[in-house]
C-alpha cells in the first residue's frame, strides 16, 4: 500500500480538520442506524397491521417510519454540508502547502520542468477533494447498514441471506477490475494534461517568436493533436466506466428479483410471512451497497490517490531550507572567495547536460569593484547564480568571510545581494509599484533620486506612477527594462551589488548616467560587474577573465 505513505504529505492539513471529521463520523453513524429502522416498520405494518387487521398499528408504524425518514433527511443534509465545508478548507490548505513548498525548491528543480506543467500539478490538488466525496461518506454508513441488515435478515431467513451473500464476489470482481483500469488511465490522463498545459503556456509566452518563424500553425497542430489524444483517452475511460456501472446495476436488480422469487415460494409454502418478504426486500439492497460502493469508492478515490502520489515530486525533492545551513549572513566583512569551483548543469536524472567550468579561482574583496569578463556562454552569469545559491551542487568552495556558502541561511545571503540580471522580470503593475518592492517604506525623495540616477528619467517622459508594465515588462524596450531594474537595485541598497551585463541595452547617453552613478552612488560597496566587453574595465579595481 504505497499510497498510505503518501498520506504523510496531507497530515498537517488533516490535523486542522480533525474535529469536523469526527463530527461528520458521528452524524454518519446516527444516519446509518436511522436507515435500518423503516424496513422493519414496513414488516410490522404488514404482519401486525394488515394481517392482524389493526388500522391503529398501520398508522402508528407508518407514522414512525416517516419520522425516521425525516430524521435521516436532516442528518444527511447536515453531514453533506459539513462535508463540503471541510473538503474546501482542506483543499485550500493543501494547495497552500504545495505552493509554499514549490517556492522554496532549488532552481535546478524549475530548470527541468515547464512552468505550465507545474501550474497544472498544483491544480491537480483539486482532485484530492474526492476524498470527501459523498461516496466515501456513504461507504462508511453502508458498512454499518450492512452489518445491521445482515443480522436482521439472518434472523428472518438464513437461506435467502446465504443466497444473497453469494452475489457479493460478483460485485467485488466487477468493481475491482473497473478500479484497476481507471487508476491506470487517470494517471496517464493527468500526465498528458500537465504536459499539454505546459506546452500551451510555452506557446503563448513565445508567441512573437512563433509568429516571426511563421510556425504558429505548425505549433497549433501539435497542440491540437495533444488535445485530441487527451479526449480519446477520456472517451475510452468514460465508456469503460459506463459498462462497469451498468453491469453492477444489472446484478443488483437480478438479486432483487431472486429475493422475490424465493420469498414467493416460501410464502406459498407458508414458511415466510408477507411482512418478512417486505423486510427482506428492504434490507437485501443494503447487503450490496458496501461492495458496490467499494467499486465506486475506489473509482472516486482513485484520482485522488493518483494526484496524491504525484505530489511526491514536490514533497520528496529537497527544498532550499533542507539544502542550506542556518548561519545568518549579516554583511560582508572581508572577502568572497571562489576556490577550485567546478560546476555542471544537470537534468532531472542527474545526467550532466553542460559542463560550465573547471577549477575556477578568484576573490572579490569588500568595498572594491570586481569585474568578470568573458565571451557569451563562458559561465559568468552562472558564477553569480552559484553565489546566490541557485545551484547548491557545485564542487569546490565558495567562502564568504571564510565560511562556506552551504553553512549560511541562503535567504540571508540573497537579502544582502542586489542584482541587475541579464533576464529582467518586472511585475505587472506600475513602474512605481515595481520600484517599491525593493524595500519597505521608501520615501518619494528616495524613489525620485533612484529614478534619476538609474537613467529612467532619461528614458521615460511620464511619471513613474503612470507607467503601466505588462507581464514581465513585455511592453517596454530592453533598455527601459534595464533602467527600471537598475533603479530597483539602487533602492534595495544591498551590501553586495552585481550588474550582469546591466548596461548592454542602454544607449550611450543613458549608459554614461548609469556608470556614473555606479561609481559614485555605490562607492565603498562590494561591486561585481559582468560584461563581455572590456569597456567597463576602467572603473573596476580588479578583474577576472573566464
Ligand atoms: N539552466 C541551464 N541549464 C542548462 N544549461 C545552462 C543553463 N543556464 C545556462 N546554461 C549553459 O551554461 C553555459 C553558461 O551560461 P551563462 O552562465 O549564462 O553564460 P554567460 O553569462 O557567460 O554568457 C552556457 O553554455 C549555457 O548554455
Ligand atoms: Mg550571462
Amino acid at each position: 500500500m504505497k499510497f498510505m505513505n503518501d498520506f504523510k504529505y496531507l497530515k498537517p492539513s488533516f490535523k486542522k480538520i480533525a474535529p469536523q471529521i469526527f463530527t461528520i463520523l458521528i452524524i454518519v453513524v446516527l444516519l446509518s442506524l436511522c436507515a435500518l429502522v423503516p424496513p422493519y416498520y414496513s414488516k410490522l405494518i404488514f404482519d401486525d397491521g394488515v394481517v392482524g387487521k389493526d388500522e391503529g398499528k398501520i398508522l402508528l408504524y407508518g407514522g414512525l417510519a416517516i419520522l425516521f425518514f425525516f430524521i435521516s433527511l436532516v442528518l444527511e443534509f447536515l453531514s453533506k454540508t459539513l462535508f463540503t465545508i471541510t473538503s474546501n478548507r482542506f483543499i485550500v490548505d493543501v494547495k497552500g502547502n504545495v505552493l509554499n513548498r514549490l517556492m522554496i525548491m532549488p532552481m535546478a528543480f524549475f530548470d527541468t520542468k515547464q512552468s505550465g506543467y507545474l501550474h497544472s500539478r498544483i491544480n491537480e490538488v483539486n482532485s484530492l477533494s474526492a476524498m470527501f466525496s459523498p461516496t466515501i461518506f456513504s461507504f462508511i454508513s453502508s458498512i454499518i447498514q450492512f452489518t445491521g441488515a445482515f443480522i436482521i435478515m439472518f434472523n428472518i431467513s438464513k437461506t435467502i441471506t446465504f443466497i444473497m451473500l453469494c452475489f457479493i464476489p460478483v460485485f467485488y470482481l466487477i468493481a475491482s477490475q473497473m478500479s484497476k483500469a481507471l487508476k491506470r488511465s487517470s494517471r496517464q490522463l493527468m500526465e498528458m494534461n500537465a504536459k499539454t498545459s505546459g506546452n500551451l503556456q510555452e506557446s503563448i509566452s513565445s508567441i512573437s517568436d512563433l509568429k516571426q518563424f511563421n510556425s504558429q500553425e505548425k505549433n497549433s497542430k501539435k497542440l491540437i493533436k495533444q488535445f485530441q489524444d487527451v479526449a480519446k483517452k477520456r472517451i475510452l475511460q468514460s465508456i469503460f466506466l459506463s459498462v462497469g456501472t451498468q453491469l453492477l446495476k444489472f446484478f443488483s436488480s437480478a438479486a432483487g428479483i431472486i429475493v422475490l422469487i424465493i420469498s414467493g415460494i416460501f410464502i406459498v409454502k407458508g414458511e415466510l410471512s408477507l411482512g418478512d418478504y417486505v423486510a427482506l426486500a428492504g434490507y437485501s439492497g443494503m447487503l450490496f451497497v458496501p461492495v458496490q460502493l467499494f467499486g465506486t469508492f475506489s473509482l472516486t478515490i482513485q484520482p485522488a490517490l493518483v494526484s496524491l502520489s504525484r505530489l511526491r515530486v514536490i514533497f520528496d525533492n529537497k527544498t532550499e531550507e533542507e539544502l542550506w545551513g542556518k548561519k545568518e549572513f549579516k554583511g560582508i566583512e572581508n572577502k568572497i572567495e571562489f576556490k577550485n569551483i567546478s560546476f555542471a548543469y544537470k537534468d532531472e536524472e542527474e545526467n550532466i547536460i553542460k559542463n560550465v567550468f573547471d577549477n575556477i579561482n578568484f576573490k572579490i574583496e569588500k568595498g572594491k569593484c570586481f569585474s568578470l569578463f568573458g565571451r557569451n556562454g563562458t559561465g559568468k552569469s552562472t558564477l553569480m547564480k552559484l553565489l546566490l545559491g541557485f545551484y547548491p551542487d557545485y564542487t569546490g568552495k565558495i567562502l564568504i568571510d571564510g565560511v562556506e556558502l552551504h553553512d549560511y541561511d541562503i535567504n540571508s545571503v540573497r537579502e544582502k545581494i542586489g542584482i541587475v540580471s541579464q533576464s529582467i522580470m518586472l511585475f505587472s503593475g506600475t513602474a512605481y509599484e515595481n520600484l517599491n518592492i525593493a524595500k519597505d517604506g521608501l520615501t518619494a525623495e528616495e524613489l525620485n533620486h533612484a529614478w534619476k540616477i538609474s537613467g529612467c528619467s532619461n528614458l521615460f517622459k511620464e511619471d513613474m506612477r503612470n507607467i503601466m508594465i505588462i507581464e514581465g515588462g513585455k511592453n517596454l524596450s530592453g533598455g527601459q527594462k534595464q533602467a527600471i531594474a537598475i533603479a530597483r537595485c539602487l533602492l534595495k541598497n544591498s551590501d553586495i551589488i552585481i550588474f550582469d551585463e546591466a548596461t548592454a541595452h542602454l544607449d550611450v547617453n543613458t549608459k554614461d548616467i548609469v556608470i556614473d552613478s555606479f561609481v559614485n552612488y555605490f562607492q565603498g560597496k562590494t561591486r561585481v560587474i559582468i560584461s563581455h566587453d572590456k569597456e567597463l574595465d576602467s572603473i573596476s579595481d580588479k578583474s577576472f577573465a573566464l
